[in-house]
């Protein structure tokens, strides 16, 4: 295998990489039975800054080994001095369960700086309607979104359309009714419940095209051109709520998702495009471009770009490693790269030559990405 100009003594130290940051816990919020949120201190050696929607990548040591899993800022970056982000523990999960049970006031966890593109710019002379689904844990871009909306933007209103499993599942109930009774008229919640308690005045059951419509009437009708759709929750929500704007006719272009886990409705088919990638392809070089350093290797058909370069001792960004938050997103400069899962990049960010190194293959020897 040749490795080009790439040599592992040039793998940068962590303790001088800027990508990395070290937050201390300031408070540990108990919000549900299953969910907690991690309040961190701004570092005092420099704010870390961030965006509605984007992520930490939490980094951790379980059983020995790095663990990475990304988790999203549920701060404003206006209006709150802290860093907080939600963790909702998953069953047998091994981050979600482990930073709870673990963690207390004063521990320092080692982040990477915050990431993602489920992010708007804020003016105060915009006059626009969010419309925001979310589920379970896919609250927490959502609630820093429509912070951020609320109080940067007088004009613009805020509708949010949140599922959950019972009425002690819902995260973050009090805080939103905050929102909802000091904005009045510019926040508006509706919830919705898998199981519903006998006195429940709101909705329950699965989302479909009645209850759409009724939901949509408690909401104000800006038109199509003021108001954009957001969605993030579980993949039979988004899915359900894709096929339900897009049966309303609105278009894609107005609707924005955020996924958490990789798809298992479309499983078969990526694991069949996969293994074709594969069995149809040879090894190829790859020239990787980051912080000032290029990097020669080679991949192997049934190896993904950044799999072979943490082998090789290359610290290539990543938090996810399935194609959806896109902390390892590069832009291919040349050569064609096949991707097995798209879900985390746009259309127009795809056009525009974009990639995703930990589901990326290349397919020819002149690929050269650049990173960051
Ligand atoms: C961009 C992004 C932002 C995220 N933000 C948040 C956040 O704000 N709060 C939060 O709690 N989580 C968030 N997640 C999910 C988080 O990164 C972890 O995937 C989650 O905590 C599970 O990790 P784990 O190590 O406990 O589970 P793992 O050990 O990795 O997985 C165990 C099993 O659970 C399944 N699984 C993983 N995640 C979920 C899930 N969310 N729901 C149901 N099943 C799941 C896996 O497919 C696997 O089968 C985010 C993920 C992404 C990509
Ligand atoms: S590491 Fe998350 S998309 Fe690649």
């Amino acid at each position: 295998m040749a490795f080009g100009l790439f040599k592992k003594s040039e793998k940068k130290q962590e303790a001088s990489n800027p990508h990395y940051r070290e937050l201390t816990i300031k408070k540990i919020i108990q919000e549900t039975k299953d969910a907690v949120t991690l309040v961190f201190e701004q570092p005092a050696s420099g704010k870390l800054n961030y965006k509605s929607g984007q992520f930490l990548t939490l980094i951790a040591t379980v059983d020995g080994k790095e663990v990475r899993r990304s988790y999203s800022l549920c701060s404003s970056p206006f209006i709150d001095q802290d860093l907080m982000v939600m963790v909702k523990r998953v069953d047998n999960g091994l981050m979600s369960n482990w930073l709870p049970d673990h963690l207390k006031v004063g521990d320092k966890v080692k982040v990477l700086e915050p990431l993602g593109n489920f992010t708007t710019e804020y003016s105060k002379e915009k006059k626009r309607h969010l419309v925001l689904f979310a589920g379970g844990s896919g609250i927490t871009p959502m609630i820093s979104i429509l912070k951020s909306l609320i109080t940067q933007e007088p004009d613009s209103i805020c509708s949010l359309i949140y599922a959950n499993r019972d009425i002690d599942s819902i995260i973050f109930k009090n805080e939103l009714e905050h929102w909802q009774t000091q904005y009045e008229g510019r926040v508006h919640v509706i919830h919705i419940l898998d199981n519903a308690p006998m006195n429940w005045q709101g909705y329950s059951g699965l989302l479909n095209k009645d209850m759409l419509a009724k939901l949509f009437e408690r909401i104000p009708s800006w038109g199509l051109d003021n108001t954009t759709y957001l969605m993030c929750g579980p993949e039979g929500m988004m899915k359900n709520v894709e096929t339900l704007l897009g049966d309303l006719q609105i278009p894609k272009e107005k609707i924005f998702k955020e996924s958490f886990v990789s798809g298992t409705i479309d499983k078969e088919k990526k694991e069949e495009s996969k293994a074709a990638t594969a069995s149809g392809n040879t090894a190829h070089e790859v020239t990787i471009r980051y912080d000032g350093q290029e990097y020669k290797f080679v991949v192997e058909p049934n190896r993904a770009i950044l799999e072979t370069a943490l082998d090789l001792g290359i610290d290539l960004p990543y938090s996810c490693q399935s194609g959806l938050c896109t902390a390892c997103r590069g832009k291919a400069l040349s050569g064609k790269v096949k991707l097995d899962e798209e879900e985390g990049l746009s259309q127009s960010e795809r056009a525009e030559g974009y990639v995703l190194t930990c589901v990326g293959h290349p397919m020819s020897d002149d690929v050269v990405i650049e990173i960051g």
